[in-house]
């Protein structure tokens, strides 16, 4: 591996002036202004993945954006690789809290900031310069595809039909991404467990038309005041969810487990620190970590209505929205939830309002095992470059494709992340270190080699 070490080393600066060529593309693939870039981003992807090697490099069309394809395959006696990684980014919004603007990607103490940098195209792009230091030093181990996306950022809609149509070329023993963080980069970890999501919005009416608040406030529910009560019914005393059925299909987790998922190095008062609050506030009875882990939520993302606008206008407004998600937990389904929150939410409206649910994008959660083949490939390729064998960790965030690769491919995924929660991954002055993106580019080779060795 010296060789790829030394390749690393003298093509550093060029690895890096790719990476801010691509994040200099805004792929926002929530807002269809962007589809243009989106698409022009995907054609970088597909040029870089030609120049490094790649065969049947493709940019395949969906009812959406389109999927970067290319592969490698050399010797059929060999396994296959799928990698798995997304090019599209969040909106960089809100645009005035950003230091730098979010697509001029700027160094500032040892990070990249830009939209994007960690989530994920720092992440994906190790995977394309690691290809590269494999096929230019003849060290590639495994035969290998890729799969790029474009719609991650928005619910992979199209995703689950190319997969389908696609299970053929797609064949591989293993997946493997980098879309997750580790837990410091003096402490590496594994990604085991991700959550699912149930998204919904809500549209609350009350009077047919805005009214005058003096006129007729203290007679007419206000959708907004309604909207409030209603969301703040969901969560009891203890912020357990209060919707019938909703954690019916809850795994339990061991005590075992528990005990050893609360032995990761983890700091209250940092934590509390970093986010300047003065306490933590959760589920009764679970720790930090469960609770981000291994315990479901609800949330609202958005709420607004009425009168926003400067100064003060009297207003008892028509109508009020939010926006609210669901995280999951094995083995809860997205569609059941959905639908049980759905009858929870119209049945506790009173009379005064009509209520409006409608579903957004779900995925399912997903576990991934500790004990194959293929997480001891990836924990051994840590340990090479890291020194510290990695910890494995259930995240509380949510990648749903890697539940629907295993029930549609049959394929399991290994979660080979290299961010660290302090990216700011969707907010803004995202960031993604240097370390990070060179170490990444300098593990993945290794587990290519192990994996080989280990199937063989
Ligand atoms: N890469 C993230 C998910 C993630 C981040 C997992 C950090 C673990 C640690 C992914 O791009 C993402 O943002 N997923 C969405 C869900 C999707 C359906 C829009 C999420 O988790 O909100
Ligand atoms: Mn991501
Ligand atoms: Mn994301």
């Amino acid at each position: 591996m010296e060789n790829l070490n030394a390749y690393l080393e003298a093509n550093k600066e060029r690895f890096l002036a790719e990476l801010f060529d691509l994040l200099r593309m805004p792929s926002i693939s929530a807002d269809s202004k962007y589809a243009g870039d989106v698409r022009k981003t995907g054609e970088f992807i597909k040029e870089k993945l030609i120049e490094a090697g790649a065969d049947k490099v493709e940019l395949c069309e969906t009812a959406g954006h389109p999927i970067v394809y290319g592969e490698k395959m050399i010797n059929p006696d060999l396994p296959t690789v799928l990698v798995y990684g997304h090019y599209d980014v969040q909106p960089p919004d809100p645009l005035d809290l950003w230091e730098t603007p979010p697509f001029e990607p700027t160094i500032r103490n040892e990070k990249i900031y830009a939209r994007g940098a960690c989530d994920d195209k720092g992440q994906m792009y190790m995977h394309v310069k690691a290809f590269e230091s494999m096929m230019a030093n003849e060290e590639l181990a495994c035969n290998v595809k890729f799969m790029i996306e474009g719609e991650e950022e928005i619910g992979s809609y199209n995703l689950e039909t190319f997969v389908k149509n696609n299970a053929e070329r797609l064949a591989a023993d293993v997946i493997i991404l980098s879309d997750t963080s580790i837990i410091a980069n003096d402490c590496p970890s594994i990604t085991v467990g991700l959550r699912g999501l149930s998204y919904v919005e809500v549209e609350v009416t009350g009077p047919n038309r805005d009214l005058h608040s003096g006129v007729y406030g203290g007679a007419v529910g206000n959708p907004i005041n309604v909207l409030c009560d209603m969301i703040a019914s969901m969560h009891d005393e203890n912020m357990h969810i209060t919707i019938p059925g909703f954690y019916d299909d809850v795994a339990v987790v061991s005590d075992a487990d528990r005990k050893a998922m609360n032995e990761a190095p983890f700091s209250l008062e940092d934590y509390k620190a970093d986010l300047e609050i003065g306490d933590v506030h959760g589920e009764k009875s679970y720790t930090t970590l469960e609770r981000t882990s291994i315990r479901p939520t609800l949330d609202v993302n958005g709420i607004w209505g009425g009168y926003i606008g400067e100064g003060a206008k009297t207003v008892l407004p028509s109508k009020a929205y939010a926006k609210i998600s669901m995280r999951l937990v094995p083995n809860q389904n997205s569609e059941k939830i959905t639908e049980i929150f759905q009858k929870h939410f119209e049945s506790i409206a009173p009379a005064s309002v009509k209520v409006k649910v409608t579903p957004h994008h779900g995925g399912e959660p997903a576990v991934t095992p500790t004990d194959s083949v293929e997480y001891k490939a990836a924990s051994r390729a840590y340990e090479a470059t890291f020194g510290k064998t990695p910890i494995p960790e259930r995240s509380g965030g949510s990648i749903p494709i890697v539940e629907m690769f295993e029930r549609v491919l049959g394929i399991k995924s290994v979660m080979m992340g290299f961010g660290l929660d302090a990216d700011a991954i969707h907010s803004p002055n995202e960031s993604y270190g240097l370390f990070n993106y060179y170490k990444g580019i300098e593990t993945i080779p290794y587990f290519f080699k192990y994996y080989a060795e280990m199937k063989a």
